[in-house]
């Protein structure tokens, strides 16, 4: 079978390098794709908001999956436009992506089907947000409605700093994502990602992850896509998990498939464990960004079959996902300046040697330039590896990060803390 992956960052190369195991893939396509995931990939140059030229290159390359990575085609409504000629997508359509494209519609979603998540009031103007403020404690969460590349959140301590947040929504300082606001109790609790499959009706589990958010060591510093990533998150027990997936994932799937518009694809939950329980923060309509990586390393299975059965409808005859019991870290090689404006063009070398010990060094923005790897992006490189535990990923990960030669990058050094913590050293 031909697919087309979409996308190119780390998130893809990881999804390239499983889909590239299949025996069932004749050849994968990517686009745009990036250096790391044509090793597995042949790129083609394709213009993504381009529906119809998607849907053309499809029949000319007899396309017989489309997996989408990022979430903007999704909530632009590109898996409709597939499905719609025939074409078997992974990942939902434009309606059911409003779950990451709004975070209203997220929220009443959540009121509606009784979803365990904070208290919330949905505001349209700035001065409507502002007298709302008075409904809510502090500190208060102030969250632009629309995609916003996780930038949309502001945690505030004091009431000017809300004041000064919402004045900044409703300006413009997140574009049409700001038109309308969110605000939200501030809950208190652990982090942790959950992700499962599901047709509309089946849902399969597909483990769980914690990433580091902040660009800095112990977690310091301006918001950032995401430094690193490990999977699975002990904290999320076994327990835990069917919580999640009875008062949380459940409610949202039959919810939706009830109105109409069914969820096909990857749920991404963020979760806050509190002292009342685990509480959605937000859905993602994607794998995440570098949560993927992990989570494809301690992937057992054929993901071309599990992927095409999530986009035919017959999740249900599949057995659960094996993920390996092993800890897989991944940690971030950033390009100087992330999350600012990031250096681009520095020289990366030393893949080889970094792979050469067993980790696998995924590709999230790099670049061909006369024969030598350079840095493209903020997010450049996802040095990803695998222990017994958290602490022998994590060392096995540094190890393959020290072997690398990216002088105009940066990592953090601490991925993994809180598990290393926790199994002590
Ligand atoms: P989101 O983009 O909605 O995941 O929010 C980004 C980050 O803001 C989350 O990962 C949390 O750390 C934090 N956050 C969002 N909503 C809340 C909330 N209601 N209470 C506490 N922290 C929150
Ligand atoms: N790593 C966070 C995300 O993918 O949204």
């Amino acid at each position: 079978m031909n697919i087309l992956l979409l996308g190119s960052g780390g998130r893809e190369h990881a999804l390239a390098w499983k889909l590239a195991q299949s025996p069932s893939l004749t050849t994968l396509y990517a686009a745009p794709g990036n250096p790391g995931i044509a090793q597995h990939a042949t790129l083609v140059d394709l213009d993504v908001t381009d529906h119809r030229a998607v849907v053309d290159f499809c029949l000319r390359h007899s396309i017989g999956l489309v997996v989408i990575g990022p979430e903007a085609p999704l909530v632009d409504g590109l898996a409709d436009n597939l499905r719609v000629k025939g074409y078997p997508v992974f990942g939902p359509g434009k309606k059911a992506a409003q779950l990451e494209g709004s975070k209203g519609f997220t929220k009443d979603l959540c009121k509606r089907a009784g979803i365990p998540t904070a208290a919330y009031e949905r505001v349209h103007s700035q001065d409507g947000a502002i007298a709302a403020l008075a409904d809510f404690g502090l500190p208060v969460v102030i969250k632009a409605d629309g995609l916003a590349a996780g930038k949309g959140v502001i945690i505030a301590e004091t009431h000017s700093q809300a004041v000064e947040a919402i004045e900044d929504m409703f300006s413009g300082a997140f574009g049409a994502a700001g038109a309308e606001v969110v605000l939200e109790e501030f809950m208190i609790g652990e982090e942790a990602s959950f992700f499962a499959l599901t047709d509309g009706s089946a849902i399969l589990p597909f483990g769980s992850a914690q990433d580091h958010k902040r660009v800095g060591d112990g977690d310091t510093g301006p918001n950032t896509g995401g430094m690193g990533a490990y999977s699975p998150a002990r904290v999320l027990t076994p327990e835990l998990e069917a919580e999640v997936v009875e008062k949380i994932i459940r409610p949202t799937v039959e919810t939706l498939a009830a109105e109409g518009t069914p969820y096909s694809g990857v749920l991404y939950a963020g979760l806050m464990l509190t002292e009342e329980g685990p509480k959605l923060i937000e859905y993602n309509a994607r794998f995440g960004d570098p949560e993927c990586q992990v989570l494809m390393m301690r992937f057992d299975g054929d993901l071309v079959d599990l992927l095409l059965a999530v986009a035919q409808g017959r999740l249900a005859e599949q057995g659960p996902v094996k993920l390996a019991d092993r800890t897989a870290l991944t940690v971030v090689m950033a390009a100087n300046g992330y999350p600012g404006t990031p250096e681009k063009g520095g020289a990366i070398a030393g893949i080889d040697a970094a792979e050469a010990g067993g980790a696998l060094v995924f590709h999230a923005g790099t670049a061909a330039k006369d024969g030598t790897l350079v840095a493209n992006g903020g997010r450049v490189l996802n040095v990803t590896a695998s222990g017994h535990s958290v602490n022998e990923a994590q060392a096995a990960a540094y190890r393959a990060v020290d072997a690398i030669d990216f002088p105009t990058g940066f990592c953090r050094r601490d991925i993994g803390w809180r598990e290393v913590e926790r199994e002590g050293r």
